[in-house]
């Protein structure tokens, strides 16, 4: 009989995502060609690579937003080619997205925002959806007031926030995060890094962001795959994509920017423990250091 660790084991590597010989054109233009890739259960998984990869691209295709041209992306056990659209709503009510800028819809307040999923795809009651509400906007670290201000009335960073508030609405087994400390200081981005071990650490949500965060790269992700030319040209953590000899893969290394960011991950604890990880409590950035 298999052991409680083994299993735990087990459903650790089990992956959530599957990509299999994803190919993507546009026009004469191939985005993606033939690309593999695999997102585990309850990891932080960052795509990076240089702008047009075709990055956001293979995000929409994860979340259905874009068909490939060939090849299949499996999520949570679903062929996303080949679903119903009952299973299709099913589905898209097991992830959340938090888009890069915001998405929140300006002539609704913050609290009406984050409940808007729940009254579409729930029959809960106006109060306990409100309740839900204040109780996502805590999780993501923003005040209780925050919820009746409108989007309009936020900084960058409460945004930031509040979209992933809403995103977390359906409790979702998965979230999908593009750039989500992109345009923020180095203080808002540091608490925004936080969040994100937070919910992976408390919630066991598996994590899959886009971002161009050096900081968020060594600090968060697990694993990160780089895009370039239309392949995976590799996948592992920082430190193992850092002794690879390929030009796309080193441009995010060497530079000042990639040799400081790599420096100071040397000198930092890695993970923070979820213990420490608390939402607003904001931890060193090395960047935010004055050189
Ligand atoms: N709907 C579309 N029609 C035509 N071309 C598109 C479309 N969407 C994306 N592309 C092209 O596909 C390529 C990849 O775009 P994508 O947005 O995925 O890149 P990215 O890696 O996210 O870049 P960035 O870092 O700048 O956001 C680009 O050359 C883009 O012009
Ligand atoms: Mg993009």
């Amino acid at each position: 009989m298999q052991s409680v660790l083994e299993k735990n084991a087990e459903q650790k590597n089990e992956a959530i995502i599957e990509l299999s010989k994803v190919s993507t054109r546009f026009g004469s233009h191939v985005v993606h060609d033939e690309i593999d890739l695999d997102v585990r259960r309850a990891e932080i998984f960052a795509l990076i690579g240089g702008s047009g990869s075709g990055k956001s691209t293979l995000l929409r295709e994860m979340i259905l937003l874009h068909r490939p041209d060939a090849g299949s992306i499996k999520v949570l056990g679903n062929d996303l080619g080949n679903l119903r659209d009952d299973e299709a709503l099913a589905l898209r009510q097991r992830w959340g997205v938090m888009f890069q800028h915001g998405g929140l819809f300006g002539s609704l307040t913050v609290k009406e925002n984050i409940g808007l999923p729940l009254r579409e795809h729930t029959g809960l009651s106006d109060t306990l959806i409100d309740e839900i509400a204040a109780w996502k906007l805590d999780m993501a670290g923003l005040p209780s007031e925050v919820g009746a201000q409108y989007p309009s009335e936020l900084s960058g960073g409460m945004m930031k926030r509040a979209s992933l508030a809403r995103a977390l609405a359906l409790d979702p087994e998965l979230l999908f995060l593009d750039e989500p400390t992109a345009g923020l200081d180095p203080v808002s981005a540091d608490g925004v890094d936080q969040l994100v071990l937070t919910l992976r650490e408390l919630f066991g949500l598996t994590i899959v962001m886009i971002t161009h965060d050096l900081d968020l790269l060594w600090q968060v992700a697990d694993r990160v795959a780089v895009l370039a030319k239309g392949k995976v040209q590799g996948v592992g953590s920082m430190s193992e994509l850092s002794k690879i000899d390929n030009p796309d893969i080193r441009q995010f290394f060497d530079g000042p920017r990639g040799r400081t960011a790599q420096e100071q991950a040397k000198e930092q604890p890695q993970k923070t423990p979820a213990a420490e990880a608390q939402p607003g409590k904001p931890i060193a950035r090395p960047s935010s250091k004055p050189k």
